[in-house]
C-alpha cells in the first residue's frame, strides 16, 4: 500500500522515522510529509533517506501543488505524531500548510492519527471534543498512551509506540484477495404489511448479514447488502474505511428483496442469503388501520412470497457461488441438506435455535458450514464476526 506519513511538531517525532521503517519492512510504499515545526525536531534528510523519497513541507515550494498528487498517490495517511494543534486544525477545517492542506484534501480514504501532547492539554474539552468530531468521521486514534512525557510530568499523552501504530496501519489494510469480485448479501427480516399500521415480521436483527458485508469487503470485495428493516447502519462497520465498499439497499418486504437481489445478481460473483424472508405475506394488506368488526376473531389469507435463494439457483452460472442459509429447529442437518440440492446452492450454512446464542439477534453464532461436494465444517460459539470470517474462507477458496 502506499502510505503518507505525517509528522508534526512535537518531540515524539524523533520516532516517526522509525515507524516509517517499520511501515517500509511490512511492504509498503511510504512518503512524508511534515510541518515547518516538525522539522525542529527530525530532519529532512533523516525522513528523505528512511522513506527514499522527497519530503513534502513547502505548500509553495516552487509553485508545485503536491497536497493534490500526494493526495492521488497515497492510499492511507498517518499522522505520527499528531499536535493538538493539527487536531484542531482539522476539526475546524483549516488549511494553512503543507500537511493540514493534505489532510483536508485526502477525503474518503483512510487516515489514522497518533496523537501526542502534554496530558492536560489532552485533557482539554476542546481537544477531547475535537478529537470525537474527528473519530464521527471516521479517522482512527491509536494511542495516547498513559507514562512520563517530555515536559517531566506523568500522565495520558505519549505517542503510541511505532510497532503499535504499524500494526494499526496492517489491521486496516485491505487484504486484495477478492480485489475485482462484487458479491450479493441479504440481511435482516421482512415485514409484510397487514394494514397500514401492522405488519408479520420475524426477530432477525441483520447482524448475521452485516457481519458477511463487512468480512467480504475486508477481503477486497465490492458488496451490495440488501436488508430488510433493521437499526444498523453504514455506521455499523467496525473499519469506518470499509463503508465505501458496502453498498447498502433498504427494503421492506421479501418482494422489494426479491426485485433488489434479482437486479443485483447478474453482476455479482456470488452471492449469500442471510435474511430471514417471510415464507407468506398477507393477501391484501388495507390502506387503513383495520378496526375490531365485534367477531371473536379474524382470518388473515395469506399468500406466498417468491423464493428468492431458488430464484438465484436457478439463474445461477458456473461461474457464479450461491450460498444459503438455514434456520431449523429439527432434523436439521437432513433439512438442510434438501435445500441445499433443492436450491441448487453450493453451501448452505445451518444455524440451529437448540443452539444456545446462536441464530436471531445475538452477536454470537455457531454454524455448520455444508457444501454441495459433501464438506463439513462445523464452527464452535463464535462473535458473528468470526463466523462470517470462516464462511467467507470456506465459499471463497
Ligand atoms: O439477523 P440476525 O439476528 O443476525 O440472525 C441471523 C439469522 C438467524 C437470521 C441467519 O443466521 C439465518 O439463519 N438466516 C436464514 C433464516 C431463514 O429464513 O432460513 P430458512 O431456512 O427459512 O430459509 C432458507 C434460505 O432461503 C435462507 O438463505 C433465506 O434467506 C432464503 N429464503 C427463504 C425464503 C424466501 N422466500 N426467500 C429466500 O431467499
Amino acid at each position: 500500500m502506499r502510505i503518507v506519513v505525517g509528522i508534526t511538531g512535537g518531540i515524539a517525532a524523533y520516532k516517526a522515522p522509525e515507524l516509517v521503517r517499520l511501515l517500509k519492512k511490512a511492504g509498503h510504499e511510504v512518503r512524508c510529509a511534515a510541518t515547518e515545526h516538525a522539522l525542529e525536531f527530525v530532519t529532512r534528510v533523516t525522513l528523505e533517506t528512511v522513506s527514499g523519497a522527497p519530503l513534502y513541507s513547502d505548500l509553495f515550494a516552487s509553485g508545485r501543488t503536491e497536497h493534490i498528487s500526494l493526495k492521488d498517490w497515497g492510499e492511507m495517511l498517518v499522522v505520527a505524531p499528531a499536535t493538538a494543534n493539527i487536531i484542531g486544525k482539522v476539526a475546524s477545517g483549516i488549511a494553512d500548510d503543507a500537511l493540514s492542506t493534505l489532510l483536508l484534501a485526502f477525503s474518503g480514504k483512510p487516515v489514522i492519527m497518533a496523537p501526542a501532547m502534554n496530558c492536560e492539554m489532552w485533557a482539554h474539552p476542546a481537544v477531547q471534543r475535537n478529537v470525537e468530531l474527528l473519530k464521527s468521521w471516521g479517522i482512527r486514534m491509536v494511542g495516547p498512551e498513559e507514562g512520563e512525557l517530555a515536559c517531566g510530568v506523568s500522565g495520558v499523552g505519549r505517542m503510541a509506540e511505532p510497532e503499535a501504530i504499524a500494526s494499526a496501519v496492517c489491521a486496516t489494510t485491505r487484504s486484495q484477495r477478492l480485489a475485482g469480485q462484487r458479491w450479493l448479501v441479504t440481511a435482516g427480516p421482512t415485514y409484510e404489511r397487514i394494514d397500514s399500521v401492522r405488519f408479520i415480521g420475524n426477530y432477525s436483527s441483520g447482524k448475521m448479514g452485516f457481519a458477511l458485508a463487512e468480512a467480504l469487503a475486508k477481503e477486497g470485495a465490492e458488496v451490495e447488502l440488501v436488508t430488510g428493516p433493521t437499526y444498523l447502519s453504514a455506521e455499523t462497520f467496525h473499519e469506518t474505511s470499509l463503508r465505501q465498499h458496502i453498498h447498502i439497499t433498504s427494503v421492506e418486504s421479501a418482494r422489494e428483496m426479491y426485485t433488489a437481489a434479482t437486479e443485483a445478481f447478474p453482476q455479482c460473483n456470488g452471492a449469500i442469503l442471510s435474511a430471514a424472508v417471510a415464507d407468506y405475506r398477507p393477501s391484501e394488506c388495507a390502506d387503513h388501520k383495520l378496526k375490531k368488526n365485534g367477531s371473536e376473531g379474524m382470518h388473515l389469507e395469506l399468500v406466498q412470497n417468491p423464493d428468492i435463494l431458488a430464484t438465484l439457483g436457478g439463474k445461477k452460472t458456473a461461474a457464479q457461488t450461491l450460498v444459503g442459509f438455514a434456520l431449523e429447529t429439527d432434523n436439521e442437518e437432513a433439512n438442510a441438506q434438501r435445500k441445499l440440492e433443492k436450491k441448487n446452492l453450493d453451501y448452505i450454512v445451518l444455524n440451529s435455535l437448540h443452539d444456545k446464542g446462536a441464530g436471531f439477534g445475538v452477536d454470537t453464532n455457531k454454524v455448520t458450514i455444508i457444501g454441495r461436494d459433501g464438506s463439513h465444517k462445523e464452527s464452535p460459539l463464535l462473535s458473528k464476526q468470526e463466523v462470517a470470517g470462516l464462511i467467507i474462507n470456506t465459499v471463497t477458496s
